[in-house]
């Protein structure tokens, strides 16, 4: 695996890969790093799928809030840079923030109202942030395909918008989520919680787990299985709710009725640790 840590030295590799066969498809992962289970099965489609496979990891500073998590956002290079090898990734960018925003970061991606929903709204301005790294960093690849995971609902919905408003020829991959086998969601800020707030997490789950039985037994609106959730959530007072909500999963907003595609979302904070999780209605 080739790692380069410049903008020059990643379109150089690029066009060294693709020189060698001009026909094969180039798929690209986004990551932060702190690699786990989650990332690596995004990995391994992108690896299924096409002949040259890229990964990025950048802590990109755009997408943090001032009072964020930027500074102690968990870094394990060495580690990372091991499983991707193993998992036969190509090419790593791993550039610094000098790198990625020589020119300052004063010239930004918004993609619109669908930007300021769910985290969006609670986290203001961080999927601009979002959208302009990766927008960065589609410029930079270039790929055929982008991989990205749908444990971040939201994110996706913003960056499918930025890309058909910006008119990027690739196709973005939206992949499972990977849970532990509690049924916690994987994510780089599991590793905050401390063991009794990595049970309490397990609230959001099998919140979800609550309206998706609901549904399945036949209720349909979204107002009566939001109050169920709502109701379960209570369970765990350690757990405060920043969103529970059911959406368009393109839009974010808001349905009445829990329809098959229909996103049902959450997020909360257990002890001082940020959580989403989600599932799309069959
Ligand atoms: P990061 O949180 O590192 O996640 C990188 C990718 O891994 C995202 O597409 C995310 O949805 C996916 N992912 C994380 N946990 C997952 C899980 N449990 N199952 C499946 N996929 C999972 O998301 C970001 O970084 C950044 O915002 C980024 C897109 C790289 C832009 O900076």
């Amino acid at each position: 695996m080739q790692i380069c840590d410049t903008i020059a030295g990643v379109r150089q590799a690029i066009r060294d890969l693709r020189a060698r066969d001009s026909n094969s498809s180039l798929g690209v992962v986004p990551t932060m790093g702190a690699l786990h289970a989650g990332h690596m099965s995004l990995v391994d489609r992108a690896r299924r799928e096409n002949p040259i496979v890229a990964a990025s990891i950048f802590v990109n500073p755009l997408q943090f809030g001032p009072n964020e998590d930027l500074a102690k956002y968990p870094r394990t290079f060495a580690d990372d840079c091991a499983q991707l090898e193993r998992a036969g990734v190509d090419l790593l960018f791993a550039p610094t923030p000098d790198e990625m925003y020589a020119e300052s970061a004063t010239t930004t991606v918004d993609p619109g109202p669908v930007a300021t929903r769910l985290d969006g709204a609670s986290r203001p301005g961080h999927f601009i942030g979002v959208a302009t790294v990766v927008a960065k960093l589609f410029h930079i690849i270039q790929p055929d395909r982008a991989y990205f995971g749908q444990k971040d609902a939201a994110q996706l919905a913003v960056l499918r918008q930025m890309a058909r408003a910006l008119n990027f020829p690739l196709e973005l991959i939206a992949c499972p989520i990977v849970r532990d086998d509690d049924g916690l969601a994987l994510s780089s800020r599991n590793r905050y919680l401390s063991p009794e707030e990595r049970a309490q997490a397990l609230i959001l789950p099998r919140t979800l787990d609550g309206i998706a039985q609901r549904i399945a037994a036949g209720e349909r609106n979204a107002a009566v299985l939001l109050a169920a959730g709502q109701a379960f959530l209570q369970q765990q007072p350690q757990a405060v709710l920043d969103y529970l909500v059911i959406v368009d999963p393109n839009s974010l907003l808001p349905v009445p009725e829990a329809v098959p595609g229909s996103l049902i979302a959450i997020a909360a904070r257990v002890g001082t640790t940020r959580l989403i999780d989600n599932f799309l209605i069959a």
